[in-house]
């Protein structure tokens, strides 16, 4: 081999090494974020929702006009590629990559046969069927849809704030406002409804804060801490607030 042709390997190696995490992995440690349990748990209780909405024509037809099939499979997209990020990824028994794959593709069914085939794949993933051959790299902007985070945000939130009451569940709580959190990755990076440049520190401070919020209030629900939980859950609320007014309906 020439000494040049090294030269040029050595510089697309170091190349490859310092672009690839950038883009492959999440704007913060998942492992900051949400144990590999409590995404795992996520993901059985959508697999266990698409299954219900595959279940028949008549039940995929129901979820058509709100596109909850899209919706239930850009979670699972999303809690899979934390896994596949997440150091304690081999408590999860199955290859949390080629699920994310899967999930990404049923995104897109639009009849109810494709649903019915893509969900298949969805299935034997996330029983452990699968090759094991999908990358372990994913850009986090394309695993779920913009509106479609927003209404799982939204009905969440919903959920979270019953919740909060009475705090009866409060693991189940501090998993929804996890599940929030590692969204607001995705969030942070599909930056594509910014159509102002010079806004985009704020959807990224926004992003930062909503999900920072969330998960402090995880950490305050798991210490029954109704008060402090309360705060966080107020302070994420203003950062929907903000980026709706200031970004989303600038102009309008
Ligand atoms: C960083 C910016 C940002 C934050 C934070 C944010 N949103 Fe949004 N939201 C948007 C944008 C942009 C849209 C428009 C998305 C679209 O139409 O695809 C939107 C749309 C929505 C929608 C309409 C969804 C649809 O079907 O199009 C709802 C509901 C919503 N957001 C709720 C929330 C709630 C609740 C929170 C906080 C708990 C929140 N959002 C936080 C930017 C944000």
């Amino acid at each position: 081999m020439s000494r040049r042709w090294i030269l040029s390997l050595c510089a697309v190696t170091a190349l490859s090494a310092s672009l690839l995490p950038v883009w492959g992995e999440a704007p913060q440690k998942v492992v900051e974020i949400a144990a590999v349990d409590d995404l795992v748990a996520e993901i059985n209780a959508k697999v266990e929702l698409l299954g219900q909405q595959v279940a028949s024509a008549e039940a995929f037809a129901k979820t058509l006009e709100k596109k909850e099939v899209n919706q239930a499979a850009g979670v699972v997209a999303c809690m899979a590629q934390a896994i596949v990020e997440h150091p304690d990824k081999a408590k999860a028994k199955f290859h949390a990559a080629d699920l994310r794959d899967a999930a990404v593709l049923l995104r897109a069914a639009k009849t109810f046969e494709d649903a019915t085939k893509l969900f298949a794949s969805v299935k034997d993933a996330h029983a452990g069927k699968s090759a094991g051959t999908a990358k372990p790299e994913a850009e986090w902007n394309k695993l779920t849809g913009l509106g479609r985070m927003m209404e799982e945000i939204n009905g969440r939130s919903a959920t979270i704030r019953r919740g909060l009451r009475r705090l009866q569940k409060p693991d189940e709580t501090a998993r929804d406002c996890t599940t929030l959190a590692i969204l607001a990755l995705a969030m942070e990076v599909d930056t594509h409804e910014v159509k102002d440049p010079a806004q985009l520190p704020l959807w990224k401070e926004l992003s930062v804060k909503y999900r920072s919020e969330m998960i402090a209030m995880a950490k305050a629900v798991r210490a029954k801490d109704t008060a402090k939980a309360t705060e966080h859950f107020t302070a994420a609320n203003e950062a929907c607030n903000k980026c709706h007014e200031q970004i989303r309906d600038k102009g309008k």
